[in-house]
């Protein structure tokens, strides 16, 4: 038997994984958000669609700088990551009270995140979607990536702090790339 599901739920079945901190900086002040509303649009150059509500700092300056950086964090440091979704760069230096580690990136003024399992330097693509939908489509310049972690267990986030921790991987032939 089915039993009908509140719309308020619908995200959590659907929202995609992994969550990720979205690094900007502006005027030299480096901040940090979580992010888990996100979807590939292009294989190469990788394009991503993200979702980041105008409320947020983060908003403010990637609009302003065109630049972030997409990093990949792992369940080892979760609730680093959901702490910095309970406070807002505007009153917090998040990278120093959170405990994070900012390295330069190459291509973008925005931070890498040392303890990040992969580090995605963006620059913004395409923001006709931004008023309507908070939608900011990124290009991808330059990924990194840490050789040492085999399998890094992701977060994805099902809703009110609660969160699926990526297991065991399965292959299966297809022609899908
Ligand atoms: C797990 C998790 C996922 C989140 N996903 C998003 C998201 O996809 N888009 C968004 O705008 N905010 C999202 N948030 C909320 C922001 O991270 C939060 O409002 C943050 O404090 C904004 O920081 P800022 O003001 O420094 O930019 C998420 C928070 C958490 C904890």
């Amino acid at each position: 038997m089915k039993r009908v599901l509140s719309l308020s739920k619908v995200y959590g079945l659907l929202e995609p994984g992994p969550v990720v901190l979205v690094s900007s900086s502006r005027h030299g002040v480096p901040n940090l958000m979580p992010m888990s509303w996100h979807m590939m649009v292009d294989f190469e150059p990788p394009l991503i669609a993200c979702v980041i509500s105008n409320r947020n700092y983060t908003f403010d300056t990637v609009c302003a700088t065109r630049e972030c950086v997409i990093a990949i964090p792992t369940v080892e440091i979760a609730k680093k990551v959901v702490a910095c979704g309970n406070c807002s760069g505007r009153d917090v230096a998040k990278f120093s009270a959170i405990g994070l580690t900012p390295v330069a990136a190459s291509t973008v003024g925005a931070p890498l995140i040392a303890e990040c399992y992969a580090n995605l330097e963006c620059k913004l693509e395409d923001s006709r979607t931004a008023k309507r939908y908070e939608i900011l489509v990124w290009q991808v310049q330059k990924a990194w990536i840490d050789p040492k972690r085999k399998n890094p267990r992701t977060i994805h986030h099902l809703g009110y702090g609660k969160f699926m921790v990526a297991g065991r991987t399965i292959q299966i032939a297809s022609r899908m790339r």
